[in-house]
């Protein structure tokens, strides 16, 4: 099935943008405000996304035939603690699925949703297909386990709705896409950023050998995010990683080093950058230990775009926030 690109100026309610003070969240901004896009960007104080009143009052208010959502409970070792349960269950999965109710029966209606690597627990070795079965659940820390929630209500939302008589005629078919992401870094707290502060305060650092994954871009992230709804492509769930991986230890590493090539004076000698198992290094919520993204079918989704020339590696995003950090006020 094919979809007419859709122009971001096309639709008649502005972009509905929750997350707002997040890290994709600020990215959002800066990139719908370059493209001079219509949007209303919402933070906790203008909707708790806990608060099925409040978003159901602002999905009345606003009518977005597209949704972002880049909001999410994202403290994922408080997640663990019995009474978090609920509420993260009501920002990461009840409320994406109010969302998705809303879109799923709008024309042309649009939800873009980002989701994590944790929904997967450690079943295999080799990157992560979005054809690969999540879970199991039970293996999976509070935090993946709502994520997961968190999608599979937006799917079911959006097959009851194209199988019920309220939904939108064929050819004006709503679209989902759930962007499956990993080690995100941007304008907000984030291991980069705690490296380099590590960097200049310790003369020792220890960081986790044994978990692999993609560190990416809050702002590549937030292109995505727009370049999908641009698109044609179908429904469904994209990894939306750059190319390539590391560990923590050796992305630790290459963080230092390049801060330090530009200029940033570091205490903590490269080799005093020591690696420890995720043994060593104990944490409430179990982290997996691949976290590697397949992300052959985003390529193809955005083959014949610009973008799809210039995907990136993961070396090249990092590095350029580095080069950001070292020359201007990321540090204040
Ligand atoms: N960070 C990562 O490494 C990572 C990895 C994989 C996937 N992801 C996913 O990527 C997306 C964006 O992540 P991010 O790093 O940008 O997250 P973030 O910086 O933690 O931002 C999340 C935002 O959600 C908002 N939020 C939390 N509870 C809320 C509530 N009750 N009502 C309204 N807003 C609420 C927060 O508001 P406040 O600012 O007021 O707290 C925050 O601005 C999320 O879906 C996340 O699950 C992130």
């Amino acid at each position: 099935m094919s979809f007419p690109s859709f122009h971001l100026s096309d639709h008649k309610h502005p972009i509905l943008v929750f997350g707002r003070d997040g890290q994709v969240g600020k990215s959002l901004q800066v990139c719908l405000g370059e493209l001079n896009a219509p949007a209303v960007y919402l933070g906790r104080s203008d909707c708790d996304l806990s608060n099925e009143f409040e978003i159901r009052d602002v999905l009345k208010r606003y009518q977005p035939q597209i949704i972002i959502n880049a909001a999410a409970y994202t403290a994922v070792d408080r997640a663990e603690d019995a009474r978090e349960l609920e509420l993260a269950f009501a920002i990461n999965a009840k409320a994406p699925a109010l969302m998705a109710h809303h879109i799923a029966n709008v024309s042309h209606g649009i939800l873009v949703h980002y989701s994590t690597d944790y929904v997967f627990a450690d079943t295999q070795k080799t990157p992560y297909s979005e054809m690969d079965i999540t879970g199991p659940v039970d293996q999976l820390c509070v935090y993946g386990q709502t994520k997961l929630a968190g999608e599979d209500a937006i799917k079911q939302a959006f097959g009851l709705a194209h199988h019920s008589g309220h939904a939108p005629p064929h050819d004006e078919f709503s679209r989902y896409f759930i962007l499956r992401t990993s080690w995100v870094y941007g304008d907000g707290d984030n291991f980069i950023r705690t490296m380099l502060r590590l960097a200049n305060e310790r003369d020792q650092v220890k960081v986790v050998a044994d978990q692999v994954g993609t560190p990416t871009s809050a702002q590549w992230l937030a292109e995505i995010g727009v370049q999908m709804i641009g698109s044609d492509v179908e429904s469904g769930v994209y990894h939306s990683v750059p190319d390539g991986y590391v560990s923590w230890h050796g992305l630790a590493v290459f963080v230092i080093e390049s801060a330090a090539s530009y200029g940033e004076s570091i205490k903590v000698k490269p080799e005093n950058i020591l690696p420890i198992t995720t043994q060593e290094y104990p944490v409430v919520a179990k982290r997996p230990l691949n976290s590697r993204l397949f992300n052959q079918k985003l390529k193809k989704a955005l083959s014949g775009t610009a973008f799809t020339s210039a995907y990136p590696h993961w070396q090249v995003q990092v590095e350029q926030y580095i080069k950001d950090y070292v020359a201007t006020s990321l540090k204040n």
